[in-house]
């Protein structure tokens, strides 16, 4: 997966306002050929420190075999996104590390029924699957039914809100829920609801045989948990781009422990930051650890920790049994004790 190409911006748009749409002329035709709608773009960007820092974007259009669409919305800190926001007109020249991610519309083959949830921006992977989908129904390919909740703190935040009512409106397949969190609104419609989506609702659902969930970190978990309880069943495909920040996050008394860690197996000891996660700092230390969606989701960093704790913030890609036997995702842990012994 990891060709690196140079991309070009060819057109911005501006979704809301907050969001602006990017269209990207994909100049490698290796990397070009993989950029399947739903996969996710990595893009390496420098940020506001000008501190090479890479985060993955969503396909959630592709117009061209070459030519694809990220949205992204600009959070107003210091990060990549906002970059892309300042920085990049068209004629720039991005640089992608390649492109990551499993979940296509070829994962809803063979299936009766899907339940998509999407908190915010996190609705392009959703939108690219019910793209798809949309195109596929209209050639009188099979579709599954789809059900989707997308919370927006207001509708004025939600990109492709007309996009996605037209579609509703037109297909018979597709069910649309948007539940407004921070914003009172009145009708008598099921398609807006203020206020948060309760357990009547999901229980309304029929059992999903899949459900997308893409979001923020929280919002994944909390969806996670309620499709585990309701429908035990049902197959999760989970996208969260709220990425583990690999910087040194300083105390706030200014304290920057370490560790000392040891690598299973051999001779070799490294000082490891307990405010790094510990692939920030394999990385630092030039120890290869394969990774590719850097927040909890792919479980590609997996290692195994042999002895001493660390403290494991969003991991959505271990099974039980997995971290009985002590593996950890190594994108989302810190180490917590003095010292750590990790086999990789
Ligand atoms: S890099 Fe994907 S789970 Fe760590």
């Amino acid at each position: 997966m990891h060709n690196r190409s140079f991309l070009r911006c060819e057109n911005v748009t501006q979704d809301t306002a907050s969001v602006r749409t990017f269209a990207l002329r994909v100049l490698a035709k290796e990397m070009a050929e993989q950029c399947d709608m739903g996969k996710y773009l990595i893009l390496e960007l420098p940020d506001q420190d000008g501190v090479i820092q890479q985060r993955n974007y969503s396909i959630v259009g592709r117009p061209e075999a070459d030519l694809v669409e990220i949205s992204v919305k600009d959070t107003g800190r210091s990060g990549i996104s906002s970059q892309l926001h300042s920085k990049v007109v068209v004629d720039s020249l991005l640089l992608s590390a390649g492109v990551g991610g499993a979940i296509t519309v070829d994962s809803l083959a063979d299936v009766q029924k899907v339940a998509m949830f999407a908190g915010g921006i996190g609705i392009t992977l959703p939108l690219a699957l019910i793209r798809q989908l949309d195109m596929r129904a209209k050639k009188k390919i099979w579709t599954p039914s789809v059900q989707l909740f997308v919370s927006v703190p207001s509708l004025v935040e939600l990109p492709y809100l007309d996009e996605l009512l037209a579609m509703a409106l037109s297909s018979a397949w597709l069910d649309v829920r948007i539940f407004l969190t921070q914003e009172k609104f009145v009708s008598d419609s099921k398609l807006f609801t203020s206020g948060r989506p309760q357990r009547a609702d999901y229980k309304e659902m029929s059992v999903p045989d899949i459900a997308v969930i893409c979001g923020s970190k929280g919002f994944v978990s909390e969806n996670r948990d309620v499709l585990n309880h309701l429908f035990p069943e049902t197959k999760l495909l989970i996208e969260n781009f709220t990425q583990v920040s690999d910087h040194v996050r300083h105390s706030a008394d200014g304290d920057e422990a370490s560790c000392n860690v040891t690598v299973y197996g051999t001779d070799q000891q490294h000082q490891f930051s307990k405010g790094v996660t510990l692939l920030g700092e394999f990385d630092r230390c030039h120890l290869k650890i394969k990774s590719q969606c850097k927040s909890g989701i792919c479980g590609s960093c997996r290692v195994r920790l042999r002895s001493g704790s660390v403290r494991s913030d969003g991991d959505f890609a271990l099974t039980p049994r997995e971290r009985e036997n002590g593996y950890i995702l190594s994108c989302c842990s810190y180490p917590t004790s003095e010292s750590i012994c990790i086999e990789i």
